[in-house]
């Protein structure tokens, strides 16, 4: 049977499953590494068989190759089952020309595969709620997901770029949706509520934008097929106010590319440090890419003070989503939650607290260490 046509193969003993590793840059290396340890140990454990390729992009494809992927990539990427990314981007490419840069990759990478739904999970781990700079009362108890629109809208619409009009340098973007798109994503969230809290609230700026005038059209339309489960709409400018004084009333948040990547890096932060939040892109064609929501953070790189919790938690991800086994996800998360609930810190979660911070490896040690026991 073809793999490509089936999203969510059940996972069984005699098949391998491909994984495409993408360190990419910064510290992106250091938090795949402890990525991988931790998806070959819980895969180990529930009897699958994986596979792991290695391959370039970003940055360390730009020094490579001169380009930030390459089609041979993109190519292996869509043969594989998952794709399992670090991170990308540093200074030493920011002078480069934009259609070079590290983050092309990235975009490139997500629009050819067709991932044009983007889950970003944001709970609160229970011995975390004192990370965040928000009160424990207010952060106790947050468990939040994230559906973000990631091939469309104002990262891709056409035209774009610069032009000289009338002797002054001009640049434009275009946020554009069709129905189809808002539709699909929207079901996503729809689907995902159901296994949840069933409350899914749309984020947009329609008292501006036309754009957001459809998607509240759409998101309505679509929903009349998920009669159990709520709908909200809620300004894009608001709901940036409302997930810092009452983050646990939200469920599911569905929105557009732009809007979803400012809204799931406030979210992050809520639950105490970007370097705990994972992420999965899926679409239709069966290869998911997981990666960290942090970038690849070029200041502490090298210096095994990373944290790879995001990279394990997204690992968690890739079991349940591209090999439909749930049960390895959710033991990585209990060993998460172990190591944290012990008083393990990297330097990211210390805060005012007097806890010793462990280094990036240190901490995927403590991980392993725990999938073991268990
Ligand atoms: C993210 C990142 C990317 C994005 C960048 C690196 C292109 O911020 O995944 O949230 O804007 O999508
Ligand atoms: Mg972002």
């Amino acid at each position: 049977m073809d793999r490509q046509a089936q999203p969510s193969q059940p996972r069984s003993e005699e098949r391998t499953a491909h994984i495409l590793i993408l360190p990419g840059d910064g510290i992106g290396p250091e938090v795949a590494a402890q990525g991988v340890r931790v998806l070959e140990a819980a895969a180990k454990g529930a009897g699958i068989e994986l596979a792991f390729e290695e391959g370039l992009i970003g940055g360390s494809s730009i020094d490579a190759n001169g380009s930030p992927i390459t089609d041979d990539l993109i190519e292996r990427a869509r043969s594989a089952q998952a794709v399992f990314l670090g991170a990308v981007g540093g200074p030493k490419w920011d002078a480069l020309p934009f259609a070079q840069r590290p983050e092309r990759g990235l975009l490139r990478i997500r629009k050819e595969l067709g991932l044009f739904a983007n889950l970003r999970p944001a709970s609160v781990f229970p011995a975390l709620v004192d990370a965040s700079t928000l009160r424990p009362e207010v952060v106790t108890g947050i468990d939040l997901l994230v559906v973000r629109e990631l091939t469309g809208g104002l990262y891709f619409g056409e035209p774009r770029g610069d032009a000289l009009v009338d002797g002054l340098r001009e640049s434009r973007n275009t946020m554009v949706y069709n129905e189809m798109e808002i539709a699909r994503i929207a079901r996503v969230a729809f689907e995902a509520a159901r296994l949840r809290r069933k409350e899914v609230t749309h984020v947009h700026k329609a008292n501006v934008l036309e754009v957001s005038q459809l998607w509240v059209t759409v998101v309505e339309e679509v929903a009349k097929d998920y009669s159990d489960v709520a709908l909200h709409h809620q300004l894009v400018d608001s709901m940036a106010m409302l997930l810092l004084r009452e983050p646990r009333e939200y469920d599911v948040i569905v929105t557009s590319n732009l809007f979803g990547d400012i809204l799931s890096d406030e979210a992050a932060m809520i639950t105490g440090s970007l370097g705990m939040l994972p992420s999965a892109s899926l679409g239709e064609e069966g290869v998911g890419l997981y990666e960290p929501v942090h970038g690849s953070a070029p200041d502490i790189a090298g210096k095994d003070a990373a944290n790879p919790l995001a990279a394990i938690l997204s690992a968690a991800m890739l079991f349940e989503h591209s090999l439909a086994a749930p049960e390895p996800a959710a033991k990585i998360r209990e060993a998460v939650a172990s190591v944290l609930d012990d008083g393990h810190r990297t330097i990211d979660l210390v805060g005012d607290s007097d806890l010793a911070p462990v280094g990036c490896a240190a901490m995927g040690d403590l991980v392993l260490q725990r999938l073991g026991e268990q």
